[in-house]
């Protein structure tokens, strides 16, 4: 059975951040955000002999699992393992525009063949599992509001629910993926065309969404947002989540935030890289005043694997700044 989940607030699926580490930061931080997993490519979810390490799910609900690929009989595969997982939502990517991606035939690319789009969602979908798109408006320098229409028109027949627009065009070649995320010019003018449009989907709007103020504004004329890069460059943010978006209890920065964390990640030490279990707390010291000594005393814990000691200071950290 699907559940019925808010995705007001969504927190964007970003490669190389959205790790199982991340996500338990995050749900730490916030109950009520939606989270996603990085793209994982489908290959790499059924071969991938580190699948427990890159898909861990430690009831970190609700949280959609994203996957990159075309080929039907791996998205099949692709949507039993999110429900094995326990994930809420297996998510296509539709939107990446890198080289790499393009040259596996999925991401972004494959704008550019709907009925394929379409094939593949079909193919995800199942009963157990809520089965949703992420997408741009469209493809190269121009703005085109008919091929998007035409595009969500074809994925619509497959009776998807959700669908999530990075509001921006993707250009597949003579720019990075970075540049991809700043240059096409952002319309959330389109995103609403297209939900009044197609009223019996809701269209969670993505893109240029820097600050709380900003989502809090949007969620009042869209589905809900997803946001990225605020969060990965300040994951703290989402301590205030709960509070302003959902009206529920705000939650306080203190030592058993840090207890809690490590209480996940300690276990995986020897699994995983120190640095790929601790960088997304490390983002603690964002903008904190007089935080230097801890940040080097950690870079030298970090060295000698010293988790325990990693733990300690920063528990002090936290009971000293009293960040809340
Ligand atoms: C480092 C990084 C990695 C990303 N990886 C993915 C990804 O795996 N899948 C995806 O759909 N989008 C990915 N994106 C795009 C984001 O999900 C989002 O669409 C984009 O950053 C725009 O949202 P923002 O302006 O709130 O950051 C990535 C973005 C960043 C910054």
């Amino acid at each position: 059975m699907k559940k019925e989940i808010s995705r007001k607030f969504c927190v964007a699926p970003m490669m190389g951040y959205t790790t199982p580490y991340a996500r338990k930061l995050y749900r730490i931080l916030s109950n009520k955000s939606f989270l996603f997993s990085e793209m994982i490519a489908t290959k790499s979810l059924i071969y991938s002999k580190n699948r427990e390490n890159i898909i861990d799910n430690d009831c970190d609900n609700p949280v959609a699992l994203q996957v990159g690929g075309s080929e039907i009989d791996e998205l099949i595969k692709s949507s039993q393992i999110a429900i094995d997982y326990n994930y809420d939502e297996i998510n296509l990517n539709v939107g990446c525009p890198s080289k790499a991606v393009q040259k596996g035939s999925f991401g972004a690319c494959l704008m550019k063949d709907k009925l394929l789009v379409r094939n593949c969602i079909e193919a995800m979908q199942n009963d157990k599992i809520e089965t949703t798109l992420k997408c741009r408006l469209g493809l190269g320098k121009e703005l085109n509001y008919e091929f998007f229409e035409e595009f969500i028109d074809e994925i619509s027949k497959t009776g998807i629910r959700f669908i999530y627009v990075h509001a921006r065009n993707a250009i597949l070649s003579g720019i990075s993926p970075q540049a991809n995320r700043t240059i096409p010019p952002l319309s959330y003018d389109f995103v609403k065309r297209i939900k009044n449009k197609f009223p019996d989907i809701k269209f969670i709007v993505n893109g240029g969404i820097d600050s709380l103020d900003k989502a809090e504004k949007l969620i009042k004329e869209f589905d809900g947002v997803m946001v990225g890069r605020l969060i990965k460059n300040n994951p703290f943010i989402l301590k205030d989540v709960d509070e302003r978006i959902f009206k529920e209890k705000k939650i306080l920065i203190d030592e058993t935030i840090i207890i809690n964390y490590f209480k996940y990640i300690k276990p995986k030490l020897g699994l995983e890289s120190i640095f790929r279990l601790l960088s997304p707390l490390l983002n603690i010291f964002f903008s904190v005043p007089h935080s230097k000594v801890y940040k080097s005393q950690i870079n030298v814990y970090m060295k000698n694997q010293k988790i325990n000691l990693i733990e300690k200071l920063l528990i002090k950290f936290v009971n000293e700044k009293k960040l809340s």
